[in-house]
């Protein structure tokens, strides 16, 4: 599929819930959050169909993000149902990695390819206080178990302030070294300022290569991060979603509503 700027599109996002069992602080905000009434999430059926109608268009890159997709019930289904598509050539999931060393081996012998874990410190402190909680140890079981288990190659994603010199990301640095894993730094954003970077080392933000679409949990086709253009599958159909994302597909990002909880980041 090519948009209206020739860009290639092959690449789609699926979060698959907007719970979380962290608090992260430049993501979620201080007080309770709203999360989206139950009826509006998407089955992992609805999921699965999306995925397929999808690939049959010519994705044919998939990722799981959320919210924290190991919370979603039956995640181990919704990856086998999706690994099964033919045409997909490479599927992972963005993950904080708190459940992950309970379900790497479950979710490479369910057809995922490989994953990317949220590492932004790795000091126990500061990952608690970033995180409001999170326990350090249970990532670095989490992705001692990915590589254990094959999804690989397992890579690192660092939120960072300013910049990838910081103390934590100089530690999460050193951390990728010794266990032989890339890091890709991402800079805070603020998507209701219009404030967003490309992330160092990676694909995204560069909206001149962009590839990507993403389904939210309650089934909004969206062409961007940075927009708040959204069609429903269930209002308009699956194939007609997608099709009017992408005609939809803005040259660059400008601002956005968006919440990275909501539609993974
Ligand atoms: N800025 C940049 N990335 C964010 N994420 C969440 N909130 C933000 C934000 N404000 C992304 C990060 C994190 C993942 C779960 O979501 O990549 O690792
Ligand atoms: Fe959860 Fe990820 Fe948000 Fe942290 S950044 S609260 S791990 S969704």
């Amino acid at each position: 599929m090519l948009d209206i700027f020739k860009r290639k599109i092959n690449y789609l996002r699926i979060s698959v819930t907007d719970k979380c069992n962290l608090r992260c602080h430049y993501c979620m905000p201080d007080g309770e959050i709203q999360l989206l009434p139950r009826w509006e999430i998407l089955s992992l059926e609805e999921i699965i169909e999306v995925a397929r109608v999808a690939v049959d268009m010519g994705i044919d890159k998939v990722r799981l993000t959320g919210g924290e997709p190991l919370v979603r019930r039956n995640i181990i289904g919704l990856v086998a149902g999706i690994a099964q598509l033919e045409g997909i050539r490479n599927f992972g999931m963005s993950t904080n990695g708190i459940l992950l060393r309970e379900y790497a081996h479950q979710l490479a012998d369910a057809g995922l390819h490989r994953v990317n874990v949220s590492l932004d410190a790795t000091s126990p402190e500061k990952y608690a206080e970033i995180t409001r909680g999170g326990d350090v140890s249970r990532v670095f079981a989490g992705i001692d178990a990915a590589i254990d288990a094959g999804l690989t190659p397992v890579k690192i994603n660092c939120v960072v302030e300013h910049s990838s010199q910081e103390k934590d990301a100089l530690d999460v640095a050193l951390f990728g070294r010794e266990k032989g894993l890339k890091v890709r730094y991402i800079r805070q954003m603020t998507p209701e300022k219009g404030e967003f970077w490309p992330v160092q080392g990676g694909d995204g933000g560069h909206c001149l290569t962009c590839n990507r679409l993403r389904l939210s949990s309650n089934g909004m086709i969206r062409p961007c991060l940075f927009s708040d253009i959204g069609y429903s599958v269930r209002e308009f159909g699956i194939r007609r979603a997608i099709e009017m994302a992408i005609a939809a597909k803005p040259a660059s990002g400008r601002v956005s509503n968006n919440k990275f909880y909501e539609i993974g980041g």
